[in-house]
């Protein structure tokens, strides 16, 4: 289907330009709001036109940067641009390209790390300052000009909404099909106006399948037929298949104990491939009739719908393989019903997570002897990528589960170390810890007692005797009991990596 046929709207249709004129028309200095989250769904032009822009802006000495807004992580071609030109004065709230990552921790670029719930109300509390424009893919326009969104909502209804001015990228290259599976729900308001959200299901609708948006405000519309980044996924390796394993052992016991129903609760499961080894576990183990609320579908639970393990997914993104994201496209018939995508206020929603009793499964950089849990910070000053949904998610979960390797860098750096070097989910968040050496049900136990599961069960055997002697010489000297800690030694752990694989002598 050519894209023209995309823009069924006669109005919008004569606001069809290039790339070029589009990203024209961007205010300099000002706030973008751009679609994208995981990798779908982001514009594929008009950053890279704005990207140009800025270079040569830059090269005649008028060089300036813009505020960048988006869902959650984008692509190359989106955050990947805008960085290389020194184009980005400051990113929200999550992004995980390395061009962007090394110009933040460098000092180049500022970025604030929002929990991603919290974006859009943000916004209409006008906390974040102003937004100038929303640039924002979809893949159709009806002939009365409702919008069908893309591969991802995000933050879209938002921005549409928030914008003075509105450029649309309508992208031919997503299916036609994806139009109806959508669920934008207009009901949010700031307090004291505020409503309870009418889900109590997971594959609950509550809202309509279209974005709205006043045709005067949009200024462009670009056509666009370009993918979504599709990343691989790595193959699981042996500690993700062990952390799966143990996490399903664990579910297994809390069903046999009738703490969990025997269908579980909505399953959320954070990106990456741990996260794929669950699901893959999942997909093979006894649990029928599976739910997902959740941020993103990854391959892991396209094959669960494939296989009719999972009845229903709710989420606000698509995160897929190349392979994955083909069948996606050449099955969607065979998903659409099963699969929601909502704004990400919605998806990440506390009262929702709260009141559907969410399992939620998200990996992390380290934890610490009494479960306070780092997900953003290597070494606790140089941001790997963000907080993400994992604080949505975690705070408000049935059950919170925090996963890792037991070990960083080939074994060199113990991912349970003493105390955290950065707090992202403090131990009142962090039910459940699960490393390849096992997991540690830290429910009901006070400090001491969760240090002792820790170290039995989660840390590597080459960690576990150093773990034990810090212990041992904090429960004696440590000033407090409740917490034991040697506080300069505690953070001497982050000090001993050299950053070539070796460690201080
Ligand atoms: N100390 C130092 N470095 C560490 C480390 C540790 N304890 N643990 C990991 N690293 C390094 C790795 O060596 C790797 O470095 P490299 O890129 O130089 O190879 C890097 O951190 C990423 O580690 P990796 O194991 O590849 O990460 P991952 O893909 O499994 O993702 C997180 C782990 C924590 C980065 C990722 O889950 C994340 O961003 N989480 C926060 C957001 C979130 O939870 N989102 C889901 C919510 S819906």
């Amino acid at each position: 289907m050519g894209s023209r046929t995309r823009i069924a709207n006669r109005d919008l249709r004569r606001k069809v330009m290039s790339a070029e004129a589009a990203a024209a028309l961007i205010p300099a200095g000002s706030n973008v709001g751009m679609s994208g989250f995981t990798g779908a769904g982001y514009p594929k032009a008009v950053p890279l036109a704005l990207a140009r822009r800025i270079a040569e802006a830059n090269a005649a000495g008028t060089g300036f940067r813009v505020g960048v807004w988006t869902g959650a992580s984008t692509a190359p071609e989106l955050d990947g641009a805008l960085a290389e030109a020194d184009g980005i004065e400051l990113r929200l709230p999550y992004q995980s390209d390395p061009v962007s990552r090394q110009k933040i921790n460098s000092g180049h670029m500022e970025c604030i790390d929002v929990h991603l719930s919290h974006v859009a109300q943000m916004v209409w509390q006008g906390f974040l300052g102003h937004l100038a424009t929303a640039v924002v893919e979809i893949s159709g326009i009806t002939e009365d000009g409702r919008l069908v969104p893309s591969s991802s909502i995000g933050n879209n209804k938002t921005w549409l909404d928030q914008a003075d001015q509105v450029i649309l990228e309508v992208n031919s290259w997503q299916s036609a099909e994806l139009e109806g599976m959508h669920d934008i729900y207009y009901g949010t308001a700031l307090p004291p106006d505020r409503r309870p959200i009418p889900l109590t299901r997971a594959g609950d609708r509550i809202g309509v399948p279209y974005l709205d948006c006043p045709p005067e405000k949009v200024v462009a519309v670009v056509e666009t037929h370009a993918p979504d980044r599709n990343s691989p996924f790595k193959e699981a390796d042996e500690a993700s298949k062990r952390i799966a394993g143990h996490l399903l052992d664990f579910l297994q016991h809390e069903v046999g104990h009738g703490r969990l129903p025997a269908n579980l609760l909505p399953i959320q499961s954070g990106v990456g491939n741990i996260a794929n080894a669950v699901l893959d576990g999942l997909d093979a183990g006894p649990f029928e009739d599976l739910t997902a609320y959740t941020e993103v579908i990854q391959d892991g639970m396209l094959g669960m719908l494939r296989s009719g393990k999972l009845s229903v997914a709710s989420a606000t993104a698509f995160s897929l393989s190349p392979d994955a994201a083909e069948d996606f496209n050449a099955n969607i018939s065979a998903y659409r019903d099963r699969i929601i995508l909502r704004p990400q206020e919605i998806s990440n929603h506390p009262e929702l997570v709260r009141r559907l009793g969410v399992l939620a499964m998200n990996g992390i950089i380290e934890a610490d002897l009494y479960g306070n849990v780092n997900s953003t910070h290597l070494m606790g000053s140089r941001i790997q990528n963000g907080i993400g949904g994992s604080g949505d998610f975690a705070r408000n979960a049935y059950i919170s589960f925090f996963m890792t390797p037991s070990t960083a860098k080939d074994g060199a750096i113990s991912s349970i170390v003493p105390m955290v070097s950065h707090v992202d989910h403090t131990e009142h968040d962090v039910h459940v810890v699960v490393t390849e050496q096992g997991l540690a049900d830290l429910r009901g136990l006070a400090p001491r007692h969760r240090a002792r599961q820790i170290i039995d069960h989660c840390a590597h055997p080459d960690y576990r005797p150093m773990l034990e002697d810090y212990h041992q010489r904090a429960l004696t000297g440590s000033p407090g009991k409740h917490t034991p800690h040697l506080i300069d030694e505690a953070l001497s752990w982050h000090t001993r990596y050299l950053g070539d694989g070796t460690m201080k002598p």
